[in-house]
């Protein structure tokens, strides 16, 4: 699976760990997703392009490299993705952030659109979907095609644990999106859960169950 990247990193590994059990608070949980995300970050960002910049020191000129090319946005899938803006913002300071609103069905698990509000030149920017959990893809392949469909070129998706189904999804509906995570996970149970997974990630998050 050429565009799937599943991050082995081991402070990302342990992390995910605590993440995983039952008995971690909400609290606990909050900073693990936060921090996580900006390991992830990190990884994800690698084939940013370069370009040389001369910067003058104190002491005398040294031949750098900054970050060139298009822009960024990150665009977190309501609620649960705004756990991973944080690290995401903290790794990228002026990155702008568009949210998209979605909630699953949950008879026929299909995503539904409440909220979506981008930066004015989303169109000039690659972006970055972020959401905890890719199980069946519904969400994640529905947000990559609304921005999409506002001109934007070029979109990744970084999940923390995804399903092989909806990795399966995105790669049927979107193929040119690279797909980051820090697990692929085993299958989706009868009521669209990932297994093993981490429960929902969303009322672990807010606290909303
Ligand atoms: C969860 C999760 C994803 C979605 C993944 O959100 O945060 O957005 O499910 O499932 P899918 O791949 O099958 O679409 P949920 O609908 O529970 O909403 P919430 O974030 O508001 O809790
Ligand atoms: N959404 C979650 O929050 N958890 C899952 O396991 C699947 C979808």
């Amino acid at each position: 699976m050429s565009n799937l990247h599943v991050f082995d990193h081991p402070l990302i590994q342990h992390k995910l760990s605590i993440l995983r059990d039952k008995d971690t608070s909400s609290k606990l949980f909050r900073e693990l997703v936060s921090e996580i995300a900006m390991l992830m970050c990190y990884e994800a960002t690698r084939d940013l392009p370069l370009e040389d910049v001369d910067v003058e020191t104190p002491v005398a000129v040294a031949h750098c490299r900054h970050i060139a090319g298009k822009k960024l946005a990150v665009v977190p899938i309501l609620r649960a993705g705004l756990g991973m803006v944080e690290g995401m913002v903290a790794m990228m300071p002026n990155v702008k952030v568009g949210h998209v609103g979605l909630y699953r069905d949950p008879e026929t698990l299909e995503p539904v659109k409440y909220y979506f509000k981008m930066p004015p030149d989303i169109q000039e920017r690659d972006a970055i979907i972020v959401d905890p959990m890719l199980a069946t893809g519904g969400s994640a392949a529905a947000a990559a095609q609304f921005l999409k469909e506002v001109g934007v070129k070029h979109v990744k998706l970084m999940s923390i644990i995804g399903a092989p189904e909806g990795v399966e999804r995105m790669r049927s509906e979107h193929p040119d999106v690279d797909i980051y995570l820090a697990a692929l996970d085993d299958h989706l149970n009868e009521h669209g859960y990932i297994v093993p997974g981490l429960g929902d990630a969303g009322d672990r998050i807010f606290g909303t169950k």
